[in-house]
C-alpha cells in the first residue's frame, strides 16, 4: 500500500540506509537527543575524515572548533532544533586532521511512530569555496568603490583648487584693507569679509571630508531635497565658470530608502560625465521628481523618485551607447577617464531596486535618468502614524 504517512514508508529500511549511505557530496548522520553520533554516513566519511567505527557514540561537539565550543555553540543548536523541530548554522567545523572547512549545516528532528522523539538528523556541506568566491566578490566591488571615490576626489580638487584660491584672495585683501583703514566701521566689514569667507573654506572641506570618509554601506531613509542641498556645493564646485548648472527640485518628494554617501557619488559621476561632454560653454540641468511606472522603465512598477541630468554636450553615438555602462568602457584618454562611473550608477541602481536609462544622440546632448524606489513604511506602522 502507498501511505502519504512520512513516519511510514513506502521503502524499506534498509534501502533508506543504502540511499543516505551512498550520498558523498552531503555529510548525513544522526545524533541521539543527548548529543552522540548513532549513525554516519560515507559523505560525512569524506568531508568530516572520520571512519565510522571513530565517531558513533562520541558527542558531536567533537566535530566543532574550541571556541564555539567553550561558547556553548553544539549545545544551543541541538536545543534550538529540539525545541523548534529543526535549527540551521554556518560556521567553521575541524575535520579530523585539525583543518577547518565552511559548513553549512541543517538539524531535523526525527520522531518515531508514536511521535517520541529518537534523535536529530544532521546534514551538512562544505561551502568553503563559495564562501571565498562570495567574500572575494565583496573585496572586489569594495575596491572599485574605494577606487570611484578616489577617483571622484581626483577630479574634485581640480575645482577646489581654485575655489580655495579664491577664498584666500578674500581673506587676504580684506586682511590688507583693515590694517590700512583708519575706519573702524570699514575694519569690522572687512574683518566679517574674513570670517565669512573662512566659513565657507570649512564647509568645503567638511564636505569633502564626509564624502572621502571610508565607510561602510549603509542604507538610510533620506528626503531627496536634503540630499541634493547637501551634495549642491560640491556639484557647483565640479563645474567651470563656463557651464551654468540648474538644479530643479520639486516641492516635498516622498522619501527614498538609499546609502547616501553613494547615492552622492552617482550624482557626482554623472555630473563629471556631463561636464566632460561639453567643450566650452553649456548647461547642465539637474531635476528631481516623482512618477508612476507601471513597466515602461526596466518593468519596474510602482512610485518612483527620478534623478535627471542632462546636459547640452556632445552626446553618444548609436555605436557605443550600448556599451557606456560595462565597466572600464571609456572613451576619454588616459588619465582622463577609468570608465567606472557609469559601471558604479548601474550597480547602484539596480541593488537599490531602481534602473538608470539613457537618451542620447550626437550633437543634441545626452539625459539620464536614475529611479529609485520611493520608500513604503510596513502596514502596521503606518496604522500607528
Ligand atoms: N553625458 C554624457 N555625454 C556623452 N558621453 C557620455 C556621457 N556619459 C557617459 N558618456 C560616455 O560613456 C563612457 C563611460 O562613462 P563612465 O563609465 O562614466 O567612464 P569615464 O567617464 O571614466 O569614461 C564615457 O567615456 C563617455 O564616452
Ligand atoms: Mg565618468
Amino acid at each position: 500500500m502507498v501511505s502519504a504517512d512520512r513516519f511510514n514508508p513506502v521503502m524499506p529500511d534498509h534501502r533508506y540506509e543504502q540511499l543516505v549511505q551512498s550520498v558523498v557530496d552531503y555529510a548525513i548522520y544522526m545524533i541521539d537527543p543527548s548529543g552522540h553520533v548513532v549513525s554516519w554516513n560515507a559523505g560525512a566519511q569524506r568531508i568530516k575524515g572520520y571512519r565510522a567505527d571513530e565517531v558513533i557514540g562520541q558527542h558531536f561537539s567533537m566535530f566543532f572548533t574550541p571556541q564555539d565550543c567553550t561558547e556553548g555553540r553544539p549545545e544551543r543548536l541541538l536545543r534550538q532544533a529540539l525545541e523548534q523541530g529543526g535549527a540551521q548554522d554556518e560556521g567553521w567545523r575541524v575535520r579530523k586532521d585539525g583543518t577547518q572547512f565552511w559548513a553549512l549545516a541543517v538539524l531535523h528532528v526525527i520522531h518515531d511512530d508514536q511521535g517520541q522523539v529518537v534523535g536529530v538528523a544532521k546534514v551538512i556541506r562544505d561551502i568553503t569555496d563559495r564562501r571565498e568566491a562570495a567574500l572575494q566578490l565583496d573585496a572586489v566591488r569594495a575596491q572599485l568603490f574605494q577606487a570611484q571615490k578616489l577617483e571622484a576626489l581626483g577630479q574634485l580638487t581640480g575645482g577646489l583648487a581654485h575655489d580655495f584660491n579664491n577664498l584666500l584672495t578674500i581673506i587676504l585683501s580684506s586682511a590688507h584693507l583693515a590694517l590700512s583703514t583708519k575706519d573702524p566701521a570699514r575694519a569690522q566689514r572687512m574683518l566679517q569679509h574674513i570670517i565669512d569667507a573662512g566659513q565657507r573654506g570649512t564647509e568645503l572641506t567638511q564636505q569633502l571630508l564626509s564624502f572621502a570618509r571610508h565607510r561602510k554601506l549603509d542604507v538610510t531613509r533620506v528626503a531627496p531635497a536634503n540630499l541634493i542641498d547637501a551634495t549642491r556645493g560640491l556639484l557647483e564646485h565640479a563645474l567651470p565658470g563656463s557651464i551654468e548648472l540648474t538644479v530643479l527640485v520639486q516641492p516635498d518628494l516622498p522619501l527614498i530608502e538609499v546609502d547616501t554617501g553613494q547615492l552622492q557619488m552617482v550624482l557626482l559621476n554623472l555630473l563629471f560625465n556631463a561636464r566632460d561632454a561639453i567643450a566650452g560653454a553649456g548647461r547642465i540641468g539637474l531635476t528631481v521628481d516623482v512618477v508612476e511606472l507601471a513597466g515602461e522603465v526596466e518593468g519596474l512598477r510602482g512610485g518612483f523618485v527620478r534623478f535627471e541630468v542632462e546636459d547640452s554636450g556632445e552626446g553618444i553615438a548609436p555605436a557605443i551607447l550600448p556599451r557606456i555602462f560595462e565597466p572600464f568602457f571609456t572613451t576619454k584618454p588616459f588619465g582622463k577617464g577609468t570608465g567606472l562611473g557609469l559601471c558604479q550608477v548601474y550597480g547602484f541602481a539596480r541593488q537599490s531596486g531602481g534602473a538608470i536609462c539613457v537618451k542620447s544622440e550626437p550633437g543634441q546632448g545626452t539625459c539620464m535618468q536614475l529611479y529609485l524606489p520611493i520608500y513604503q513604511a510596513p502596514a502596521d506602522s503606518q496604522l500607528d502614524g
